[in-house]
Formats: C-alpha cells, structure tokens, sequence
C-alpha cells in the first residue's frame, strides 16, 4: 500500500532509459510452453506482472529464475496444464497459456479472467478460435476445459482485432495440422515479436506484422534466446510527462517508429521532437494546444497512453475532446484528475476536457496502471503537493519509474505502506 508524495511545479531535463516491453514480455514467457528446453531473456524488466507470470509457469513445473534484467525458462519439467483462478484473477495476460496449453500438451484447464477495474473485457474470440482449431472446449465452474488430440489449421476471421487473442490462437496453430489463415489480426509491436520469436522458435508463419496470417503447422519447435523489444508506453509516458512540466527529456532505449502516432500528437500540441535510431528527444512547448485524440488498434493512437493523454490536456489553451474506441469505459482517472482541479466532463466513450491554468496537489487514489501513471504525470505539473495512493498498480507495469523521474529532477519519493 505504498503512496508516492510528489512536489509539483519542477521541469524535468535529462535523459532517461526506457525498459524492455511488459506486454512482449507477458507473450513471449507463455510460448515456452510450446517447445521443452532452456530459454534465455534480455532486457527483461523487473515487474510485479512478470512476477505473477513466472509464478503462473513454476505451478506448471517451468523453472523460472529471474536475476536483473535476465530471465531463464526451463521448459524441460512441465507435468501440470492449469491456471488456477487465484493466479489469473491478478492478471488477465494469464489467459495467453490457453494457445500452448492446448497444442503442445493436448489439454489445459485455464480460469476465465473475471473483472477488470473498468469494464467487460470478454475472452470469447480466445476460446473460439482454439475451438475453430479444433479443441473440444467448454467453459465449466469459471474454467476453460481445452482438450484436442492434435489441432487442425482453420481459417479465422477476428470480429475485433485483439493483441492476446492473436497471440494465443498464434501460439495454438504453429503446431497445428496444416495451415491456419487468421484475418483480422492485431498487429500491435509486441505481437510482432511474439511472431519473430515464434519463427525463430522454428514456426512458420507469413504476413509479420500485417492483419492476414498465414501459419503453417510444424511437428515441433525448438527453445531459442531473445532479446525484449523496449516498452513503447513506458516511452510515451515519459515524453507526455516532459510535455506536461515544460521541460527537454532525450529517452533512450526506445523504437521510434513504435511511437509514431504518440509523437505526431506531441507535435501536433505544440512540442518539438528530434529522433535517434534509439531515442527521441523532446522539447515541451510554450503552451499546449488542444489536441482531440481518438484510441485505435495499432499503428493508431494507443488505449495505454489515453489517460496520460488526457492528464496533458488538462492545462492546455483550450477544449480537447479524447475519446476511447478500444475500452468504452476505460476513464477511472477522470474523477481523480477533476479533484486536481481539471475540468473535464464524461459522456458515453468520450471525455471533454477544458484546459485549465494550473493543477493544485491533492490526495488521489490509483484504479489501475495506467490510470495511476497519469496520476502521477498529474502531480509532477500541480502546484503543491500530491499523494498518490495505492503505486502496486504502478508496480505492476512500471520498473521504479521514481527513481527514473528523480534522475530528470521531479520531486517524488515513495512512502511505504507501513510508513502510514
Ligand atoms: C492488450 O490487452 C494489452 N495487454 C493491454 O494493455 C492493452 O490495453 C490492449 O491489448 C489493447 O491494446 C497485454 O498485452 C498484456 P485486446 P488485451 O484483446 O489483449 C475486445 C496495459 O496497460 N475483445 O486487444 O486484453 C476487448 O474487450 C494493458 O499494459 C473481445 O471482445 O486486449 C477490447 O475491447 C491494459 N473479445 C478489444 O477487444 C476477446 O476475446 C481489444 O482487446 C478479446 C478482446
């Protein structure tokens, strides 16, 4: 129950390092499943949600050892093929065991996810399309019940265009009967690594990084290393919060090219930006311009940097309006960000926000990751003090992101639970 305490009003220079991907990292540990043997990770973050995931595969029998930023899988032992609701329900990405589960070992016994602090977030294209690959599955006391001799290829057309069903229909087909054609895919960056990864595993699948897939079967997959791909919204989240205090940040480590619609909005507001083959440097503008921002799968405007988004546009000279296509109900910050003095009104999937002068410090309570993150992007702009309450949500996502703020002058510091 730690609380971050910022003093507000500082503007942030320097440069910071961005870490390797959360959500690569949540794909790639799962396809380990799929092929026995020693597997070696780089530039892996050290994160609660990688954490959960690696206790997710020990109960399955993977040796899981994590030292820095190394990760090692050892694949040689799994004998259990169950995500047991105690570990999904602290996290939906445990759903991406199902795919390996069920075409590696014949059968998986997966919990359905459960809620989410904002709204319904179903997992019925998972289940169709290993059911379209031919598993017999039914959904029984909250548990998926997966079951299939050998899979056969099909073709799937996605209703939704959505990262872990992609990801874990993927991990099921590459060692299906034949060759699967997905339409529809996701084609997010961290599905694209999955998909490299998946090759080098000896998959084969063609259309990398476009929505048609095209996977054909193979007997067997061997263990390989990698290396992560950086975390893009960590990047974002970084650059906003320059943008926000009025301050010149270089972050390093990062993929331009990942942040393209994040950077043309941070222009478009007014900010000059200057890119490297692995950093982008940012200069914040004089004033912030309105900016109206609509969320889309990828390469548009990510759902994981709405809320940061939103928490720039509180001060900017005049209305903005940021609407959500991915999450209809994805704005717990809003009334958060209002007791810092935003004026900002919700209707349906849209949020209408009135820039403001200036934020005032206040206490505020985290709902979920991102939300937090602006909160605390929050924070670093207002006048005054802020707390921020419940930071696990941060944790989860975020590898020590005070200490990485600290280093480009903010005033924050955490408080331990125990401390009050
Ligand atoms: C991934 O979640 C990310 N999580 C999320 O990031 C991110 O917000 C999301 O993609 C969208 O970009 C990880 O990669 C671990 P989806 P995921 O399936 O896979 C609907 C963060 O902050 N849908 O692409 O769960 C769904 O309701 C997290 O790091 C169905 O209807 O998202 C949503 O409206 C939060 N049925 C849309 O698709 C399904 O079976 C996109 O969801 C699956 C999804």
């Amino acid at each position: 129950m730690d609380k971050f305490i910022i003093e507000g009003g500082k503007k942030l220079h320097g440069h910071v390092s961005v870490s390797g991907s959360k959500n690569a990292a949540l794909a790639l540990m799962p396809a380990t499943l799929l092929a026995s043997g020693k597997y070696h990770f780089k530039n892996v973050p050290v994160l609660r949600d990688l954490t959960t995931m690696g206790r997710l595969l020990s109960l399955m029998g993977v040796d899981v050892s994590q030292e820095g930023h190394s990760l090692s899988l050892n694949t040689f032992r799994v004998n259990k093929f169950e995500a047991p609701y105690e570990q999904v329900k602290k996290m939906r990405a445990s759903v991406y065991v199902l795919g390996p589960l069920v075409a590696r070992y014949g059968h998986a016994k997966v919990s359905l996810p459960g809620g989410c602090a904002w709204g319904p977030r179903p997992v019925n294209l998972h289940i169709e399309g290993v059911r379209k690959l031919g598993a017999d599955v039914n959904v029984k006391g909250g548990y998926i019940l997966a079951r299939a001799k050998r899979l056969k290829a099909a073709k799937i057309n996605f209703t939704v265009s959505s990262v872990g069903a992609t990801g874990n229909v993927m991990m099921a087909a590459v060692l299906a009967r034949g060759t699967t054609l997905i339409n529809n895919a996701a084609m997010e960056p961290e599905i694209v690594a999955l998909e490299h990864f998946l090759v080098k595993m000896g998959a084969r699948i063609d259309g990398i990084g476009t929505s048609r897939l095209e996977i054909e079967g193979v007997d067997q997959l061997h263990p390989v290393d990698e290396n992560l791909i950086p975390d893009r919204i960590e990047a974002a989240t970084f650059l906003i919060a320059a943008a926000l205090t009025g301050g010149t940040v270089t972050v390093e480590n990062c993929k331009p090219v990942h942040l393209s619609a994040v950077m043309s909005k941070l222009e478009e507001s007014g900010a000059f930006l200057q890119t490297g083959d692995s950093s982008i440097t940012i200069r914040a503008p004089k004033s912030i311009r309105p900016v109206n921002v609509t969320t889309e799968i990828y390469p548009g405007f990510p759902t994981d940097v709405q809320a940061q988004w939103l928490t720039l546009m509180t001060i900017a000279r005049g209305t903005s309006k940021i609407t959500d296509s991915i999450y209809f109900d994805r704005f717990k910050h809003v009334p958060e960000l209002i007791r810092l003095g935003a004026d900002i009104m919700l209707e349906k999937n849209s949020a209408t926000v009135k820039g403001v002068g200036k934020l005032a410090g206040a206490k505020v309570m985290s709902t979920d990751l991102r939300a937090s993150a602006c909160l605390v992007l929050a924070g670093l702009a207002a006048h005054g003090t802020t707390e921020v309450l419940r930071v696990y949500h941060l944790d989860r996502g975020y590898e020590s992101i005070e200490r990485k703020l600290h280093q480009l002058g903010a005033r924050i510091r955490r408080v331990s639970g125990k401390e009050f």
